[in-house]
């Protein structure tokens, strides 16, 4: 047997104005974009905001229903909604905002595992990094590829 150890990069800022100014704008369309979320079950409030190859923002919020598989995170329905209108432009990144009331959580909220796994492959398909910015409201995360929030990705092929 051989103990094995993986590593995880990730930057920390303490505040939009330490960011580049192109994350720093995909964060404020995270912030927009939870605006939208439609939580009235869980009142826990999600913006995703996707940047494409070609410059195009695409958002998306949590949307819930009284039947409650038939809701989806922030993160997919901002995918999803990219996918379907501009499909075959890489997603070269997002940022995700959430927490309860509309407000943020002093920790980033972080993505869950079905979100994970569906970024895994728009980050495949789109054959460059996905980098992964997460929100919150004392700290912001940033992760330079899927990878660092997904390791040992699912892969079929
Ligand atoms: N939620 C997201 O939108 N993204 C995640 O990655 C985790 C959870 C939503 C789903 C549900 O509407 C609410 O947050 C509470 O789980």
């Amino acid at each position: 047997m051989t103990g094995k150890k993986i590593e995880i990069h990730y930057e920390e800022y303490s505040s939009l104005e330490e960011m580049n100014a192109a994350d720093c704008e995909l964060v404020k369309a995270a912030f927009e974009a939870q605006k939208t979320s439609y939580a009235p079950y869980s009142h826990f409030n999600v913006g995703a905001a996707v940047l494409l190859e070609d410059g195009t923002v695409v958002k998306g919020s949590n949307q819930e229903n009284a039947a409650s598989p038939s809701g989806l995170c922030a993160e997919r329905t901002a995918m999803f909604a990219a996918g379907a209108t501009h499909p075959g432009v890489p997603m070269v990144a997002m940022a995700i905002a959430g927490g309860p009331e509309f407000t943020l959580c002093s920790n980033p909220a972080t993505p869950c595992g079905a979100c994970r796994q569906v970024m895994a492959e728009y980050q495949k398909i789109g054959r460059r990094p996905m980098s992964i910015i997460l929100t919150g409201k004392d700290k912001i995360w940033k992760f330079e590829k899927v990878d660092d929030v997904l390791p040992f990705i699912f892969d079929s092929i």
